[in-house]
């Protein structure tokens, strides 16, 4: 989980975006016993939406206005517009290609290519922000805090999730940004179980990449069982942290 620059993310996340297309979700995704979800259980990517379904729980998002950073291809972005109900729904993500994708995908939510780090909207913008799975990847996560702070409402929502390193503590960070931190959940177990459930799915998607240098890689960073991003949420060197913030 090293910082790359975003220039490089954009391009591995562009060269990614015409590959596996089925992927409409881009997360390890959550997996609890039982499930309680409103996913429908015969969904193709019913653990990715779980993890969406699980960053926002008790978050009300009826009649809100809400940003979505990161949003990727949109599935997750198309999951939350379409059953809870928000007044409005950006999603931003940095690769062109995945916001061509989501835009394709669902048109409910309006989607556009933006940085994290320098969100282009004015301050006091948005009732909820979204982020999940992707500060690990991102330059300055602080800037990328600071920029959520200054978009949101005072008494807006953060729901943020992500695996970092396990020495990799962001709390004070968020403070600092001026955050409360109502809620910081472990879930690592939930997404090893994710993983673990969706494995057969997206390791057949993996194994009809041509190219089987580029298998390798996805697997790796896919999550798949035995490889290296699966080792190390098992191994406990990285873990997964899902927060509810909320601006004052
Ligand atoms: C692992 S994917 C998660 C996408 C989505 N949240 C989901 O769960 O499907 C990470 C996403 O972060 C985006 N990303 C990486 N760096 C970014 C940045 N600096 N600003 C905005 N988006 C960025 C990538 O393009 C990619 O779509």
């Amino acid at each position: 989980m090293a910082n790359q620059s975003s220039s490089s993310i954009a391009a591995y996340y562009d060269k990614a975006a015409g590959m596996v297309p089925e992927f409409t979700v881009l997360n390890y995704g959550f997996s609890s016993e039982p499930e309680n979800s409103r996913v429908p259980a015969n969904h193709a990517e019913f653990y990715c939406l779980r993890l969406y379904e699980h960053t926002v729980r008790d978050v009300n998002l009826a009649g809100r206005d809400v940003l979505e950073v990161s949003c990727g291809r949109g599935g997750g972005a198309d999951f939350l517009f379409r059953n809870f109900a928000p007044r409005s729904y950006v999603g931003v993500d940095v690769s062109s290609k995945n916001v061509r994708m989501a835009r394709q995908y669902s048109d409910g939510p309006v989607y556009r290519v933006g940085a994290a780090e320098t969100l282009d909207f004015e301050a006091e913008t948005f009732d909820v922000v979204i982020n999940i799975e992707a500060s690990h990847l991102y330059e300055d996560r602080q800037a990328f805090f600071s920029e959520v702070f200054r978009v949101l409402k005072p008494g807006g929502d953060f729901c943020y999730t992500d695996g970092c390193w396990a020495n990799d503590d962001c709390s004070d960070e968020l403070r600092e940004a001026g955050f409360v931190l109502e809620e910081r959940l472990e879930i690592t177990d939930n997404v090893i179980r994710s993983l673990e459930r969706d494995n057969e799915r997206k390791e057949r998607l993996f194994d009809a990449i041509a190219d089987p240098k580029l298998v390798h890689e996805y697997k790796d960073w896919g999550g798949i069982v035995g490889f290296r991003t699966w080792r190390r949420f098992v191994e406990r060197e990285t873990l997964y942290f899902s927060h509810r913030l909320k601006r004052p």
